[in-house]
């Protein structure tokens, strides 16, 4: 493969050389020439194809696989011409700073998700985020003999494919963890990791092995696994679960970004340009604060109480569930998003996620589409020419 490393540091310059070392070619990129050519350097010593070396964009350019180790920095502010990564596969190894006393917090959005949604021709796949540099110092035998895992998220089979086969050059067992959206998953797991190394003290070559037992040691001695009768989640008891619908509308408005999010992520602001809701109330927390508990009386007369869930001013999104309704809807939650696409234009896309307990969830899915994403998107370009 031809491999571009953007952001030559500790891990670029480790496995861009044992890539190098494997018969891949490798071009490392950096923000200085003298940085990147030190690894070409040390690569070189080892490689058994081309090694090369440049700026971030030279590498970008020379990549068909990409390692994207600058931490949350976007690829505008890395790239003169992002646009080169569509269509590249762009491997994300990044986590989070490192909190003092080792307090991490849960991701309610990836780094690897941001990444996607920065450059969104790429394909996007976390991995390699769980290993400290130093698993890459210790014999290959080593890690294959432990069967070190790395774990995969990313919605692309072609982008796993080429990432197993990377991962298996650098004598790691691939372990497929599922869609991108596990990279929150795959970050809060490097947090564990980091908290074992530091925290716990077992040193930087701690490693996860996911490892499935033979099935054919399992007996059940004790009645096996039955139906739980446990409360599922606060509110929900013993509700049967429903069929799981998700929809997506989007579309643009003719507003900047600034006033659309400056009408939007005041979330009482809703009967101002939904056309549906006839009143909005805030029964507690800040309108633009995550927390803030909304109760919305639609046309039709039906109430619905809602949660501000999550709410970015950088990122300009916000998320919210519906937390108490008349409608046969359980785990609900909805993410509003607005990206600019000039100075006078904003693309909005909605999604909203919820399982149906009642009913044939396909119509009920395509009603909560029409009457409640695309009328909302059609709301929104109505009050930004008003
Ligand atoms: N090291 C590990 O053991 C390990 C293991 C798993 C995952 N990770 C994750 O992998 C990522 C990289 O870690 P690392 O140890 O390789 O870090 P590092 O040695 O500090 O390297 C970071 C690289 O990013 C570049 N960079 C930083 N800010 C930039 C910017 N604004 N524009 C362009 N380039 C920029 C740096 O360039 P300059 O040299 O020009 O500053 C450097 O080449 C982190 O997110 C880390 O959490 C690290």
């Amino acid at each position: 493969m031809r491999i571009g490393i953007i952001g030559t540091g500790n891990m670029g310059r480790t496995l861009g050389g044992i890539w190098a070392s494997a018969g891949h070619e490798v071009f490392f990129g950096a923000r200085k020439p003298e940085i990147a050519s030190e690894a070409e350097h040390l690569a070189r010593a080892q490689a058994t194809s081309a090694v090369g070396s440049g700026t971030n964009q030279q590498a970008a350019e020379f990549g068909d696989v990409l390692l994207y180790c600058p931490r949350a920095v976007d690829p505008q502010d890395v790239l003169c011409n992002a646009s080169v990564l569509g269509g590249k596969v762009l491997i994300d190894l990044n986590n989070v700073a490192i909190p003092s006393g080792f307090r991490f917090e849960t991701h309610s959005e990836s780094l690897a998700e941001k990444l996607q949604r920065q450059a969104p021709d790429a394909v996007v796949a976390k991995a390699f985020n769980m290993l400290a540099q130093e698993v890459f110092g210790v014999d290959r035998a080593e890690r294959e003999d432990k069967g070190v895992s790395v774990l995969i998220a990313t919605d692309d089979p072609e982008a796993r494919n080429l990432v197993e086969i990377l991962a298996r050059d650098l004598g790691l067992t691939p372990v497929n963890a599922g869609p991108l959206r596990n990279a929150r998953l795959l970050e809060s797991a490097a947090d564990l990791v980091r908290y074992l190394i530091g925290g716990a003290g077992l040193g930087p070559l701690a490693t996860l092995s996911v490892r499935a037992l033979s099935p054919g040691s399992a007996k059940s001695l004790y009645g096996g696994r039955r139906a739980s009768t446990l409360q599922t989640d606060e509110g929900h008891r013993n509700l049967p679960r429903g069929q799981p619908v998700e929809v997506e509308s989007s579309g643009v408005i003719d507003a900047s970004l600034e006033s659309v999010w400056n009408l939007v992520s005041d979330f009482n602001s809703v009967a101002r340009w939904h056309p549906d809701v006839t009143e909005s109330r805030l029964e507690s927390g800040k309108a633009r604060e995550a927390g803030a508990v909304r109760l919305v009386h639609l046309r039709n007369g039906m109430a619905i109480r809602e949660r501000l869930v999550a709410i970015s001013p950088e990122d300009h999104f916000y998320k919210y569930a519906v937390i108490e309704s008349p409608l046969p809807l359980r785990e609900h939650e909805s993410t509003v998003r607005f990206i600019p696409i000039n100075e006078s234009r904003t693309q909005v896309t909605w999604t909203a996620r919820f399982e149906v307990i009642a009913g044939d969830a396909k119509a009920f899915g395509e009603a909560v589409k029409t009457g409640v994403l695309d009328l909302g998107i059609d709301g929104l370009r109505k009050a930004a020419l008003g």
